[in-house]
């Protein structure tokens, strides 16, 4: 199994977990499970879901047509971070390529780092409201482009959410979208049959 198969699969299976009526305990971990077995081969990703940018970047690779969940590629460019933000969502954050750092930030004024994850390939950490929703992620390179795909309890793309100012704590409103204006095809099978 390769190419786009690889994400055909790993969303089909993430869709089957989903109509089992999921509660976010079996998310966070028959749902790693399977983000665990997408990232250990870095051979799927399309290079135009894969291109840095001037600023972080987040592609949409599929959201689950009832917005259960959602699959995104983030791209990180040499030395980019986010802002302090929260997900108000589960999710699952998978190291595809190069390494990212993600520092959980407690409330505050100033707000002080917490737990530290860094991330390496094929390493998968989860965020969520009951272990910490609110962290600064950042590439852990200064000289590469480093890609971790994620999942979410939702369309996060859309979902209204915070970003914090870390000196002084005080949020303000946020809405992530998405860097591409169209997914990859998954369903166009015929070079497969052909094969
Ligand atoms: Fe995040």
């Amino acid at each position: 199994m390769s190419g786009l198969i690889r994400l055909r699969s790993f969303i089909q299976a993430m869709t089957r977990l989903a109509d089992t009526g999921t509660d976010e305990r079996r998310w966070l971990d028959e749902g790693a499970d399977l983000l665990r077995g997408l990232v250990a081969q870095d051979d799927w990703l399309p290079a135009e879901m894969a291109e840095a940018g001037p600023t972080y970047r987040q592609y949409l690779l599929h959201c689950d047509p009832a917005e259960r969940f959602c699959v995104v590629s983030f791209v990180w460019g040499p030395g980019q971070r986010t802002p302090v933000h929260n997900h108000t969502v589960w999710g699952l954050v998978g190291m595809l390529r190069g390494e990212e750092v993600s520092t959980e930030m407690r409330p505050g004024a100033p707000m002080r780092p917490g737990q530290v994850d860094r991330l390496r390939p094929g390493e998968v950490v989860a965020v969520s409201a009951d272990t910490y929703d609110i962290h600064v992620v950042e590439n852990a390179f200064a000289d590469r482009v480093s890609i971790s795909i994620h999942c979410y309890g939702g369309n996060i793309g859309a979902i209204p959410r915070s970003v914090f100012d870390p000196t002084t704590g005080a949020a303000r409103p946020f809405t992530s979208g998405y860097h591409n204006r169209a997914v990859p095809n998954l369903w166009d099978r015929s070079r497969e049959l052909a094969a």
